[in-house]
């Protein structure tokens, strides 16, 4: 057992490591599929996708090129803060290449349809998105990512590249966090 998992904010484990490894081998071959034979820039958004992005563009079996952007949307634990973007591509890493970005999850919208915009305008030829987790039910932009690994229910999880207030992103699985308030219960 992971002892960070016993820590009294975490609820219960969402996704195991193998049912992760399964996915993403399925989704990096749809992705592979997809791209065949071109060569694309795979744009990993910081901090939170960095565990996500390493293990998918290891099984992408195509001379892709990478390149990094920074994001953060959640400055006060759980509540979505104004949205700060950084850091972006040089326009010669980006211009008149296919780009596929990649998030650890999909909330309300802002990041990923904010980056896509932003990195059209600097010259992109196409951008496509890939995330690790899709929250549906909060969307507040409209946008459909590419690529999904799992969709999952509203709930604040941790793990995996995911983080609450800087920590449990060395989780190897997600998990759930307690709702706030709650006591935690054993
Ligand atoms: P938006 O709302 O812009 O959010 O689609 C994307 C970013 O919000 C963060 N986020 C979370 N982080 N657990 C987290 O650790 C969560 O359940 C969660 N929901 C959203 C995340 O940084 C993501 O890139």
């Amino acid at each position: 057992m992971n002892e960070l998992l016993v820590h009294p904010e975490i609820e219960r484990v969402l996704l195991r490591q193998n049912e992760i490894e399964d996915r993403i081998d399925r989704v990096s071959a749809d992705i592979a599929e997809a791209y065949r034979p071109h060569s694309f820039t795979v744009v990993p958004v910081l901090t939170g996708s960095f565990v996500f992005a390493s293990d998918l563009v290891r099984r992408i079996p195509l001379p892709l090129e990478l390149s990094f952007v920074w994001a953060r949307s959640y400055r006060d634990g759980r509540s979505p803060g104004e949205l700060e973007l950084g850091a972006f591509p040089t326009a010669a890493e980006i211009e008149g290449r296919s780009v596929l970005l990649v998030d650890d999850i999909l909330d309300t919208g802002r990041t990923l349809s904010s980056l896509r915009e932003e990195l059209l305008e600097r010259g992109a030829a196409d951008v496509k998105t890939c995330v690790f987790l899709d929250k549906p039910s909060r969307r507040q932009v409209e946008i459909e990512p590419d690529f999904r690994c799992f969709e999952i229910e509203d709930v604040f999880v941790v793990g995996y590249g995911l983080d609450f207030g800087g920590r449990y992103r060395n989780l190897p699985v997600v998990a759930a966090l307690r709702p706030q308030g709650d006591a935690a219960g054993g």
